[in-house]
């Protein structure tokens, strides 16, 4: 089967530039395995409805297995003439069989099966995703349950804001991906749908049974109009919108990593065989890892608009814009997938330096707002009594001092309310373990919020 495919209608052969710039076959080869499932089962089903015999199904299948087997020890040879993977494989079924192989592509048009391969890929792929993501909230309610006892400031503006536990912030990282784990449950949804039979786009003369199809191969759903299944790329979108939220939260967190890795921070410190070293400067430790893993960020932004945008204004139904979704998708699901395992790797070896952490908890009156609480408490409205602790605060800046080192007589020359109750009131400890409003730092509410993450997890201890 030297000829192409669809040789009948041409006079001229293709311009070698044609079929090198065409060619799609250096990124979609990575599907052939989904293309044999989809083909295995489109033969059943053919032969189900009588539309080839039992006999010929099985020659195919057959065949379709031999091809699998020379794929994937990598005997296979590619060549741009044959554009992408459905057609290499459908000319090696030829090679092998002869003109029963000719058979393989009734009532079916690479635009559906295309469709079909990249919806199998995908739904593969986020179920290893879910599963990575599901291993990594688990190191997350690891470490939050380890650290439950380090203190730490909480920041606004980057600005120290009020003592925080660190199993708190942690478990801040376990809402982000609790909720990209939603995100790709439901990208799954979308993908989860089975678009082979729809033809090129208006369906087929052959009386197919698609719902067989389906069941053959485990969809849930059968598309409801052939036109939209050629050309809805909405499930990579939303996989891709997942991907990069998720991204996103990898991001946050490395810019943290990154911050309190500095000498200016000291917070942590990053394990040797995760941080790498300067070809110039000997003293360096460089945290390279989230480093990178902010960086990538940016590509899987990329990607998700790239598909917007090759879909936008795209007339329905198939056009070829649609071949450059593969790209995208590849290297989005592999970045994603990197960092979910580096990352599930790396956190669980960083050390966290609690007395360092501590120590930044009780500098920067952390514990003004506390002091405000102390005054409203006993009765003074809180706007006044805000007032009333930030001009402790300015005076205390003046002396040098932080508001726990005032002594009880200049206190009350800012209220007469104060006692010395206030000074166990401003202590870290107290600040944090009063904080007991649902969702709060206190350590009451956060080993709660560890007991209902476990549960969210299914934790085995
Ligand atoms: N390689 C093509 C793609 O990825 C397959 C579909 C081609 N369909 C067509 N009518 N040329 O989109």
């Amino acid at each position: 089967m030297d000829a192409k495919l669809w040789d009948g209608r041409f006079t001229e052969s293709t311009h070698q530039l044609v079929e090198k710039f065409t060619s799609s076959i250096s990124v979609d080869q990575r599907l052939f395995d989904y293309d044999i499932q989809g083909s295995t089962a489109h033969c059943k089903m053919l032969a189900r409805v009588k539309v080839i015999t039992l006999k010929e199904a099985e020659t195919l299948i057959n065949g379709l297995a031999e091809i699998r087997t020379e794929l994937e020890q990598g005997q296979f040879k590619f060549e741009d003439r044959l554009e992408d993977i459905h057609m290499h494989i459908e000319a090696r079924l030829f090679q092998k069989l002869g003109p029963v192989a000719l058979k393989l592509h009734t009532a079916r048009s690479r635009n559906d099966q295309v469709a079909l391969d990249v919806r199998l890929y995908l739904r593969a792929e986020t179920r290893i995703i879910l599963e990575l993501l599901l291993q990594w909230r688990k190191v997350l309610i690891k470490i939050a349950q380890d650290q439950i006892n380090t203190i730490l400031p909480g920041y606004t503006h980057l600005q120290r804001a009020q003592p925080i536990l660190l199993s708190h912030h942690v478990l801040a990282y376990f809402e982000m991906f609790s909720r990209d784990s939603r995100r790709f449950e439901d990208a799954l949804e979308g993908i989860n749908v089975m678009p082979l039979g729809s033809a090129a786009l208006a369906g087929t003369t052959y009386p197919i049974d698609r719902h067989f199809t389906a069941q053959l191969l485990n969809f849930k759903d059968v598309s409801d109009n052939s036109i939209d299944a050629v050309s809805d790329r909405d499930f990579l979108i939303e996989f891709l919108s997942a991907a990069s939220i998720c991204m996103m939260h990898f991001s946050r967190l490395s810019e943290e990593l990154i911050l309190w890795a500095s000498s200016e921070f000291n917070f942590i410190t990053l394990p040797d065989a995760f941080a790498t070293g300067s070809s110039i400067m000997p003293q360096k430790k460089n945290p390279d890892i989230p480093e990178l893993v902010r960086g990538k960020t940016g590509r899987v932004y990329g990607h998700l608009l790239s598909l917007l945008t090759m879909m936008k204004s795209l007339p329905l139904a198939y056009n070829r814009d649609m071949q450059e979704d593969k790209h995208a998708m590849f290297d989005s699901v592999d970045t994603l997938k990197a960092c979910l395992e580096i990352y599930t790797a790396m956190l669980p070896t960083i050390s966290f330096n609690k007395e360092k952490m501590g120590c930044a908890a009780t500098t920067g009156f952390l514990n003004a707002t506390d002091m405000a609480d102390y005054l409203a408490s006993k009765g003074m409205p809180f706007r006044k009594a805000h007032a009333c602790a930030g001009q402790a605060v300015a005076y205390a800046l003046k002396q040098g001092k932080e508001l726990d080192e005032l002594e009880l007589k200049q206190l009350k020359e800012f209220s007469s309310l104060f006692e010395n109750d206030i000074y166990k009131c401003m202590e870290p400890e107290t600040t944090i373990a009063r904080r007991q409003s649902y969702g709060g730092t206190s350590s009451v509410t956060v080993l709660a919020a560890i007991q209902k993450a476990k549960g969210a997890v299914n934790w085995t201890d």
